[in-house]
């Protein structure tokens, strides 16, 4: 069949288009983890490949993944090439685990049963006001974390990849030189602290977060250059912070918390941060209204996510001043973070 020529394909803002998009939006994450399980994105890594040649590396049935294919070619992560082979697009490569920017580990853990299960349950979270992960796993989200090493390793590299060009943005955009260590506080394996400190030379580190989640933060840390500069400690935010930092950056870690125990992670920070220093807290904010619609999905979405499996949720400008006071700090500034992770960088002093 021929293809529509452009001008008359359906508006993709039109209304049908908008509610098939909404009710299919499943298919699409499920197509992406088939194509991880069949390790696809690795394998087109290398060049373009027959569907064929493919299904007998991947161990799959040659004539349904010549399908996959085809469909992942309508979403713009492969592209047919000439002679039937496919190839990924610049978008599916990012879905390859050595390429330059890969989200590889990312996007493996959005499709992953731990984060897309909770979701089937969202209307019991939205009834009962509980992380509905909790009753499906039998133990909350970081418990489940320490008792599967493997999905904890896979979380820790995906937030690695999440955190890497906003840890250059946020080097970019905020004046680090007049600090002389940086605490970075549920800093996972240590990704946005080698970017602070590969930016900013002299400039010393903490990476703090539980047994599991800094796990392999000393070899990233190495890895990346600033070894000699830096040290990963392990302990219990809810319980007390290392202190000798004269930054504390908090980077997707606030929002996972209800208000009172992300008020009790802040006043064990405020415990710590000399009288001149400076807390600085990476998340998404959201608008106090929905004044456009549709209105960028990200926040909103993300928010849910801490609905179904923590009880965290994002927050706006005014709850975070909020939350803030509480804590024993004075909201200095709110400033977006370039880059389409849509970030803020929200910078706190101490309240004397
Ligand atoms: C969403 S991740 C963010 C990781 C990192 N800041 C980033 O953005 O790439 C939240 C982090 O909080 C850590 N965490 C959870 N509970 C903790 C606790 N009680 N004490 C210390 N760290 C904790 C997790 O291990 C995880 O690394």
């Amino acid at each position: 069949m021929s293809e529509l020529p452009a001008t008359s394909r359906p508006e993709q803002s039109d209304p049908v288009s908008v509610i098939f998009r909404l009710v299919w939006g499943y298919t699409t994450s499920a197509i992406t983890h088939t194509a991880f399980e069949l390790g696809l994105p690795d394998l087109l890594e290398t060049g373009p490949r027959s569907a064929d040649d493919l299904a007998e590396e991947a161990g799959a049935h040659g004539p349904s993944l010549h399908r996959l294919l085809r469909a992942m070619a309508a979403l713009g992560i492969t592209r047919e090439t000439g002679n039937a082979d496919f190839a990924l697009t610049e978008a599916g490569a990012l879905l390859g685990s050595k390429g330059a920017g890969s989200m590889d580990a990312l996007a493996r853990l959005l499709v992953h049963e731990s984060m897309w299960r909770p979701w089937q349950g969202l209307t019991e979270s939205v009834r009962t006001g509980e992380p509905v992960f909790e009753s499906q796993f039998g133990m909350d989200y970081w418990a489940y974390m320490k008792q599967h090493p493997d999905v904890s390793d896979l979380f820790n590299a995906a937030m690695g990849d999440a955190s890497q060009a906003v840890g250059t943005a946020v080097a970019a955009a905020y004046d680090l030189t007049r600090f002389r260590t940086v605490v970075d506080v549920g800093g996972g394996n240590g990704t946005l602290l080698a970017a602070l400190l590969q930016a900013t030379p002299g400039l010393r580190g903490i990476v703090f977060d539980s047994p599991p989640g800094v796990a392999q933060a000393e070899d990233h840390l190495v890895a990346a250059g600033v070894g000699d500069r830096c040290e990963a400690k392990a302990g219990d935010f809810l319980e007390a912070l290392p202190e000798g930092g004269d930054l504390y950056v908090f980077k997707s870690v606030i929002h996972d918390w209800d208000d009172e125990r992300a008020t009790t992670i802040l006043r064990n920070c405020r415990r710590v941060l000399p009288a001149d220093g400076r807390l600085l807290i990476v998340e998404p904010v959201v608008p106090e209204a929905v004044t456009v619609s549709p209105a960028d999905p990200f926040p909103y979405l993300n928010d849910l996510n801490m609905m179904v499996s923590l009880r965290g949720k994002e927050r706006t400008r005014s709850e975070y001043e909020a939350l803030l006071t509480a804590a024993g700090f004075r909201l200095c500034d709110i400033q977006p973070v370039p880059g389409p992770e849509r970030v803020f960088l929200i910078e706190a002093t101490p309240n004397p």
